[in-house]
């Protein structure tokens, strides 16, 4: 083997490998062809292997001619690799791209329950009123449940109102009544108050009865409150509620709480429609946390937040509310 030979063998290779390098169309393929040209088994390795057949003069010149061609091949192979990774990342970030523009998938959207909305407009109108809302305990003091109400012991008005004790001084309250005498004992007049809440009675469960059930109570005390004060206030409330052509009825009724005491139905498509209970708040009450009955008298009404939502919209079941059927809260 001469010195030319084996030059036309370097040039023979690095023809053969520019031509291939060129021609690849993956990166991959490109690392391929390096590890067959440039590899240390590559070609140009394997030809360097057979410097030492050659005579020591044309040693020097040989080497500089692979060397060279391993030059030139490493650099064409650079460009290509950059070539084909713009290429290659193209076509991967289309693949990837997301088409803005397409319409969203649609989020199935909740609402709130129509026992919320309706607490939520009692109290837009009743804040509009005057009063502020005030939270009690579900699970309540008897004391405050019955005894600070005016129930003397074993009073057959508790009768109506069962309740489920949890201890032999505690209950789930029966009515949000239970607030006043909170109120009454850490506040002196005049105050407007409210509350809505959870109610608990042992009852058997119909269509207009169920052990859980929510009600609101509204009760002020002041100067010279009378019946008047309290069937203004419950016929603005009512009108705001159910139309401004809304009629209010008082007719006589007893609660331990209060004095006279009334229950008051609402004019309703020609129908009187009773709602719940009301009267002045019973000097007892009163007195028993030190307020002048002289000076002050007060006014309380309750009523079933059920009941408001029923007359509004028809709801003949007030078993519905309770029982999480989408179809029925959907509706709302
Ligand atoms: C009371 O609970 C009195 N605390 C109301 C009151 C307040 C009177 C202030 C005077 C002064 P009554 O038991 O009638 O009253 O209940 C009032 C309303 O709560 C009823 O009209 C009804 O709408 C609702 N309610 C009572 N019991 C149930 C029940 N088991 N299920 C659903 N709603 C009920």
């Amino acid at each position: 083997m001469n010195e030319s030979t084996i030059s036309g063998g370097v040039d023979v290779i690095k023809q053969e490998a520019l031509a291939v390098i060129d021609s690849a169309s993956t990166t991959e393929e490109l690392a391929y062809i390096e590890s067959q040209f440039l590899g240390r088994s590559g070609a140009l390795n394997e030809l360097r292997k057979s410097i030492g057949k050659l005579p020591p003069e044309d040693r020097p010149h040989f080497g500089k001619a692979i060397n060279e061609a391993a030059g030139e091949v490493s650099q064409r192979l650079e460009y290509r690799r950059t070539e084909l990774k713009k290429r290659e990342l193209a076509a991967q970030l289309a693949a990837e791209s997301i088409d803005i523009s397409l319409p969203g998938d649609p989020l199935p959207s909740g609402g709130l329950h129509p026992l919320t909305q309706t607490s939520d407009r009692v109290k837009e109108v009743l804040s509009g009123m005057g009063f502020e809302f005030v939270d009690g305990p579900e699970l309540e003091e008897y004391a405050y449940n019955f005894a600070a109400l005016n129930y003397p012991e074993d009073h057959p008005a508790m009768d109506e109102q069962n309740s489920f004790f949890i201890t032999d001084t505690r209950l789930l309250r029966t009515q949000t009544t239970a607030l006043q005498g909170r109120v009454m004992a850490e506040r002196r007049p005049p105050f407007r108050i409210a509350t809505i809440g959870r109610c608990f009675r042992y009852e058997a469960v119909d269509a207009t009865h169920h052990h859980t059930f929510h009600q609101v109570d509204v009760f002020m005390v002041d100067e010279k409150i009378s019946m008047a004060d309290l069937k203004g206030t419950l016929g603005a409330f009512a009108r705001e509620l159910f139309g401004p052509e809304t009629l209010v009825r008082f007719r006589p009724d007893f609660f331990p709480f209060v004095e006279p005491g009334v229950d008051y139905s609402i004019s309703w498509q020609g129908r009187w429609l009773e709602l719940g209970g009301a009267g002045l708040i019973h000097p007892n009450i009163l007195r028993a946390y030190g307020i002048n009955t002289e000076r002050y008298s007060g006014f309380a009404f309750g009523l079933g937040i059920e009941r408001i939502h029923m007359i509004r919209t028809g709801v003949n079941d007030l078993r519905m509310y309770l029982e999480n059927d989408m179809r029925f809260l959907r509706q709302f």
